[in-house]
């Protein structure tokens, strides 16, 4: 049974809950709003961390040279960036995202760096992959699960498009591991967070969206067990900033 289906078609969004038809416009429209200033808050609000954990991402993604990669809900284009450089001319970066201002911000800020040849651009949802079975060597979720309403469709529609022998890693905010870290985050979580948010993005409601967002999503074993049940093994996870966020892989056989 799907996590809607036991929830009688109600899902969370943040910490409101709300009929699962109605989240996908919802999570649309945080993202509609925060789109020109993604990168930006990105690096205020982690300090600058978010770069390491997504470094460590494509570390244990494994990617070679020819390979073809889905970086999905994928945004801005961070780890596409990365990706293409690794995977060169022979290899190919699909870059896909729900949502058309995420997805412009990313076309437009790499198109104009310099990267072009080996990456295309999909609007996609990730509960419903339009891509062939079987067709990716390695594919990445960055921050993007917690937003998606049906996140077992997702992890089945990831599954289906790899390759045997592919990667899944989920890069995703999670549980913190020490109790004094926990409380620290919270507190900067629910004060700072929406702060900057109306500071620099004039959007205090976004970034509480995204505080909420992250104590609503599963923690550590929970998601490792989703991907399971999604048909991956050798499933594992590292801990990144005491638990702050997660790096899960999930292997298809
Ligand atoms: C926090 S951003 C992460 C962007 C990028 N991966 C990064 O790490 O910087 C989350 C992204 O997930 C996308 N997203 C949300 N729900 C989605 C879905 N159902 N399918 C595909 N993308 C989705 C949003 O549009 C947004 O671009």
């Amino acid at each position: 049974m799907s996590q809607q289906e036991s929830d009688q078609k109600t899902t969370h969004f943040g910490y409101q809950t709300v009929a699962s038809e109605d989240k996908q416009a919802m999570v649309a429209d945080v993202f509609h709003s925060v789109a020109a200033k993604y990168d930006v808050m990105n690096d205020l609000m982690s300090f600058g961390v978010h770069r390491l954990w997504k470094r460590f991402t494509i570390e244990m993604s494994g990617v070679r040279p020819g390979n073809r990669v889905l970086d999905l809900a994928g945004g801005t284009g961070d780890l596409t960036k990365k990706f293409s450089r690794i995977v060169g001319p022979q290899g190919k970066v699909v870059l896909a995202d729900i949502n058309s201002s995420m997805l412009n911000v990313g076309r437009d800020r790499l198109t104009d760096e310099g990267y072009v040849g080996n990456i295309e651009y999909v609007q996609a949802n990730a509960e419903c992959l339009p891509f062939e079975d079987n067709s990716f060597d390695a594919l990445t979720i960055a921050f993007g699960l917690r937003n998606v309403t049906d996140k077992d469709a997702a992890l089945r529609s990831m599954t289906r498009v790899l390759k045997p022998g592919g990667r899944l890693l989920v890069l995703e905010f999670s549980k913190p591991t020490n109790p004094v870290m926990s409380k620290a985050y919270d507190l900067y979580s629910f004060s700072a967070l929406p702060f900057m948010g109306k500071v620099v993005a004039n959007d205090a409601e976004s970034y509480k969206y995204l505080a909420e967002s992250i104590r609503m999503h599963p923690d550590q074993e929970t998601l490792k067990g989703m991907m399971e049940d999604a048909g991956l093994v050798r499933c594992s996870y590292h801990n990144l900033t005491s638990g702050v966020v997660a790096l899960h892989r999930g292997i298809k056989p």
